[in-house]
C-alpha cells in the first residue's frame, strides 16, 4: 500500500504569496484523491486548493498580512497556532472575532515575534474544518537562518479517515463515539499530502526536519533515533542543545511540533516510522547521495527569548478534567445552566473542566499582565489529552505518574495521560482573551474548552 512517492518533501507551493510578506488564503472546496489512483475523489475543504495549505514562511520580527477569503458555505476563521500574537488576530471564532461569513474576507495582520515551526488552521468547528483539510504550515525563520531552504524540510503529518471507497469518510465526522473516546482517529497517514514521500539528501550535510502533527486527535509515536536524528526544538521553540531521546516512543500529540536535526550518512536510506500500530508505518523516507562525511556539528538556531516564569510569586489555578467514556460526566454546567448527566449528553457535551462543559461567559481565571501563572491540570478521565494554551508558551514544571521526561522545555501543547497531574507555568504577558483547550478537536468540541483573561 506504500506508494513509490516522488522525491518531494515540501508542501506544494501555491499562490499564497502576493507580495513582501503578504499572502492570500482562500478557503474553498476541492476534490483531491487521498488514496491515490484508484480512489474516489474526496470532497475536501482546503486553503488555496491544497491540503496541507500553502507554506507561509516569514522572518522573525516581521509583519505578516494574510488576506483571508471565504468561499465555503460554513463560516470560519484562521488561527495562527501559538504565534504570540495580538489577541484580535488570534482567529478564535466566538472569542476573539466573529467567524468570517461565506464570500467575506478578513485581513490578518500581525508580527511574528519568535522564530520556529508553527501552523495555521481553521478555528470554527475545528473538529469538522480541520478534519476536512483546513490547515497548513507557518514557518518563522531567523533573520539569517542557520539551515537554508534546501536543508530545512517541513513534514505536515495527518491521519485522514478514509471510507471503503478511498475517499474521506465524511459521514463519521461528528460521531459521538469519537467525541467521548479518543477523538477522530484516521486510517491513512499522509505527509505533505503524499503517501510515504521520499527525498534525496546530501550525505554529510545537516538537515532540519520540522514535524507538525495536523491530525484531529491522533497521537503519533515516533523514534528519532531510527534515523540518528536529535531533537532541537519543541512546539516552535529551539532548545539550547540537541537532545537525544533516551526513551521510545516519543509522542507527537495533535498540534505538537518537533524539530529534528538529521545528518544522513553516505550510502544509506532512512525511513521515519509511526510506531503505534502493530506494524510500523513509514511516513517519510530519505536517501543519501554523495560520499561526504560531516566535518562539523550542526549549528543551531538561537532560542527565542520568552519571559521566564517567576515561580515564587506565581498564582496557581487548578483545572480538573473529567468525563468521557469509562468515567461519564455527571451534572455539569453548560451555557450557564446546571444540567444533569442526561441533559448534558443530549447537548453533545461529554467532558468538563472544573465541572463546566465548554466555553463559559466567565473565564477560568483572570490575571494581571506580567503575573506568573501556574496551572495544575488534573486528569481524572480515562484518556490521554493534548492541552493547548493560546497566546503564550509555558514550561512544564512538574509531572506526576508520567514517564515522559524531556526536561522543562517551552511548549504550547502538553500531553497528559489518565490519572496524571501536570503543572505548567508561564508569564501572562499578552493581554486579551485566550483559549485553553484540548487539541483533540472532538474533545474540545465536547466540553474540553475554557478561556482565561489577561488584563
Ligand atoms: Cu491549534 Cu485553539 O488551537
Ligand atoms: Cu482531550
Amino acid at each position: 500500500m506504500i506508494g513509490i512517492g516522488a522525491f518531494a518533501l515540501t508542501p506544494k507551493m501555491s499562490i499564497a504569496k502576493t507580495g513582501d510578506n503578504s499572502f492570500e488564503l482562500v478557503a474553498g472546496l476541492s476534490d483531491l484523491k487521498l488514496y491515490k489512483e484508484d480512489a474516489a475523489p474526496s470532497s475536501l475543504w482546503t486553503y488555496n486548493g491544497i491540503a496541507p495549505g500553502p507554506e507561509i514562511r516569514v522572518k522573525k520580527g516581521e509583519r505578516i498580512q494574510v488576506k483571508f477569503t471565504k468561499r465555503l458555505e460554513e463560516p470560519t476563521s484562521v488561527h495562527w497556532h501559538r504565534i504570540r500574537i495580538d489577541n484580535k488576530m488570534d482567529g478564535v471564532s466566538g472569542l476573539t472575532q466573529e467567524p468570517v461569513q461565506p464570500g467575506e474576507s478578513f485581513l490578518y495582520d500581525f508580527i511574528a515575534p519568535d522564530a520556529g515551526t508553527y501552523w495555521y488552521h481553521a478555528h470554527n468547528k475545528s473538529w469538522n474544518e480541520v478534519a476536512r483539510g483546513l490547515y497548513g504550515p507557518l514557518i518563522v525563520t531567523d533573520p539569517e537562518p542557520v539551515f537554508d531552504k534546501d536543508h530545512d524540510l517541513i513534514l505536515v503529518i495527518d491521519d485522514w479517515r478514509l471510507g471503503p471507497d478511498g475517499a474521506l469518510d465524511i459521514a463519521s465526522i461528528g460521531s459521538m463515539m469519537d467525541w467521548s473516546h479518543g477523538g477522530r482517529l484516521g486510517n491513512w497517514l499522509m505527509t505533505n499530502g503524499e503517501i510515504f514521500p521520499k527525498r534525496r539528501l546530501n550525505a554529510g550535510e545537516h538537515y532540519r526536519l520540522r514535524l507538525i502533527n495536523a491530525s484531529n486527535a491522533r497521537v503519533l509515536e515516533i523514534n528519532p533515533n531510527q534515523i540518528g536524528a536529535k531533537v532541537i526544538g519543541y512546539d516552535g521553540q529551539t532548545l539550547e542543545q540537541p537532545f537525544e531521546v533516551p526513551y521510545t516512543p516519543m509522542l507527537l500529540g495533535p498540534a505538537q511540533r518537533i524539530d529534528l536535526v538529521f545528518t544522513p550518512k553516505s550510502g544509506e536510506s532512512y525511513a521515519l516510522q509511526e510506531i503505534s500500530g502493530t506494524k510500523p508505518y513509514p511516513f517519510a523516507g530519505f536517501e543519501s547521495v554523495g560520499e561526504k562525511t560531516a566535518s562539523n556539528n550542526p549549528l543551531l538556531p538561537a532560542p527565542n527569548s520568552i519571559p521566564e516564569p517567576d515561580l515564587i510569586n506565581a498564582k496557581t489555578f487548578k483545572l480538573e478534567m473529567t468525563g468521557g467514556a469509562m468515567a461519564p460526566l455527571g451534572d455539569a454546567v453548560y451555557k450557564g445552566q446546571k444540567l444533569d448527566g442526561n441533559l448534558i449528553r443530549q447537548s453533545q457535551q461529554v467532558w468538563a473542566f472544573n465541572g463546566i462543559a465548554n466555553l463559559a461567559d466567565d473565564p477560568f481565571f483572570s490575571i494581571e499582565k506580567n503575573q506568573t501563572v501556574i496551572v495544575e491540570v488534573i486528569n481524572k478521565t480515562a484518556f490521554l489529552h493534548a492541552m493547548h494554551v493560546h497566546g503564550h508558551h509555558f514550561r512544564v514544571i512538574e509531572r506526576s505518574e508520567s514517564e515522559i521526561d524531556e526536561g522543562k522545555p517551552w511548549r504550547d501543547t502538553f500531553m497528559i495521560g489518565p490519572v496524571q497531574t501536570t503543572k505548567i507555568a508561564f508569564v501572562a504577558d499578552n493581554p486579551g482573551k485566550w483559549l485553553f483547550h484540548c487539541h483533540m478537536l472532538e474533545h474540545a468540541a465536547a466540553g474540553m474548552t475554557t478561556w482565561f483573561m489577561v488584563s
